[in-house]
Order: C-alpha cells, then sequence, then structure tokens
C-alpha cells in the first residue's frame, strides 16, 4: 500500500474544511457573545460543525485500522515526531468536540437551548462552564499549532525532500 485508501483521503480533506468552518462559527460566537449578540441558532450551528467532525474521527480512525496505512516514511527522529504529531492530531479532534459538548451541558447555554430562549444564554462563563470552556479555548490553540507544524512538515517533503509524500493524501490513484 502506497496511498491512503480513498475514504481516508476524503475525510482528511472534509476535516481541513470542516474544523476551519467550526474555527470560524466558534470564534464569532465567542465575539458575539461579548456583544450580547449571541443566537441559538449561532450555537447549534457551531456545534452541528463541531459534531460532524467528531463524528468523521470516530470513522476515520476505524476506517484506519480496517484500511491500514502507507508504510513509514522513515525512522529518522523527524520521522517519529510526524508520527507522535498525526497521533496528537487524532486526540485534538476528539477533545476539542468533547469539550465543547461539555462546555454546552455545563453552562447556561444547555438551558437556553432546552428552553429555545437566547435571553438565558450566558454573556460570562461562571461556576461548573469555565473549566470545559477555558480547555476548549486552549486546545483550539494547540491544534492551531499542530496543525502549523504538520503542514511545514509537508511542504517539508513536498519542495526539500521532493519525496511525493503529498501523493500519499491524493486521491489520484498511482
Ligand atoms: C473541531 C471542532 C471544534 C472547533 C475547531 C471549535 C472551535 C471553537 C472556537 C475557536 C471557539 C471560540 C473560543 C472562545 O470562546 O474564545 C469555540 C467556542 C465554543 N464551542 Fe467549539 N469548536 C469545535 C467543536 C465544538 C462542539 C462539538 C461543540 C458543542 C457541541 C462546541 C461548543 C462550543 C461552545 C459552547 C463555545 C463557546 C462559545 C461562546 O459562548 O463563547 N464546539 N469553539
Ligand atoms: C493544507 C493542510 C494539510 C496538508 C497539506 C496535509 C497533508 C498531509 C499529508 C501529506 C499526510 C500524509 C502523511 C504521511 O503519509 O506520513 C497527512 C496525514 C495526516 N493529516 Fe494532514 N494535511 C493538512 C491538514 C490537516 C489537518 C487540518 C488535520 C487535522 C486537523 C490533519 C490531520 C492529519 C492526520 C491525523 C494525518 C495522519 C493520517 C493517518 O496516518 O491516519 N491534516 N496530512
Amino acid at each position: 500500500m502506497k496511498q491512503y485508501s480513498k475514504r481516508m483521503v476524503v475525510i482528511h480533506w472534509l476535516t481541513l474544511i470542516m474544523v476551519i468552518l467550526a474555527w470560524y462559527l466558534g470564534d464569532s460566537l465567542d465575539e458575539a457573545r461579548h456583544e450580547k449578540s449571541a443566537t441559538l441558532i449561532g450555537y447549534l450551528a457551531h456545534a452541528m460543525v463541531g459534531g460532524i467532525v467528531l463524528l468523521m474521527t470516530v470513522f476515520r480512525w476505524i476506517f484506519r485500522g480496517v484500511d491500514g496505512t502507507p508504510p513509514p516514511v522513515g525512522n529518522s527522529m523527524m520521522d517519529l515526531a510526524a508520527k507522535g504529531v498525526h497521533h496528537l492530531l487524532y486526540l485534538l479532534l476528539f477533545l476539542l468536540p468533547a469539550t465543547g459538548f461539555m462546555t454546552i451541558l455545563a453552562s447556561g447555554v444547555g438551558m437556553a437551548l432546552l428552553a429555545g430562549d437566547a435571553s438565558m444564554l450566558p454573556t460570562k462563563y461562571t461556576g461548573p462552564g469555565i473549566l470545559p470552556h477555558t480547555a476548549h479555548e486552549i486546545l483550539m490553540n494547540v491544534l492551531i499549532v499542530a496543525v502549523v507544524v504538520h503542514v511545514l512538515g509537508a511542504i517539508k517533503h513536498q519542495f526539500i525532500m521532493k519525496n511525493g509524500l503529498m501523493e500519499r493524501m491524493s486521491l489520484r490513484r498511482k
């Protein structure tokens, strides 16, 4: 096997799109909350996109086991680090949505959604909602750093080492 399976490739690129969308929606939500203009639809849209990321990650992990992965590029420290970053990315793709759900459950957002009343939305997280919300924010920043390192690695393989690594994540079959 020289390339990731087609379904792994499709989920990889769909995840990129959905994570960017979830990031944008989450940031807009945070801004709206500070301006006291957050809406229930805003929370639902963000939760739905983030939930899709979680669902895709669960399937991706199963497909990974069933379809397998291409062999490691090498055994250098850098290759091991790249593998570590891949595992960190999977962990973050589980933990980010998980802490998002926990924020809703532990804060007034859950009650507001159940009651269908936007006036019950919190303008500031207090009590048990603080911890998952802070974790969600921190994990987002860790994800940004991990993705930057991951993309720099891909660029190095593609343009400096020129070993065609990107083909492994391409739908064009060799
Ligand atoms: C990969 C998936 C996700 C990403 C990238 C993401 C990203 C973000 C970002 C960037 C923020 C703004 C952080 C801040 O408050 O400064 C945020 C806030 C939030 N997210 Fe997510 N999120 C994801 C999944 C979820 C899920 C699945 C849920 C719930 C089911 C969720 C619920 C929330 C809530 C309640 C907030 C707080 C908004 C506010 O009141 O300020 N997130 N998210
Ligand atoms: C422009 C952005 C991106 C590029 C160019 C890119 C490129 C690649 C390439 C070439 C591989 C295969 C590496 C190998 O075979 O050793 C890969 C794997 C991977 N990528 Fe990305 N990627 C991008 C964005 C992302 C994002 C946003 C995430 C997650 C948030 C992500 C998560 C992963 C994971 C977890 C793997 C390992 C797959 C596995 O072994 O199961 N990537 N990426």
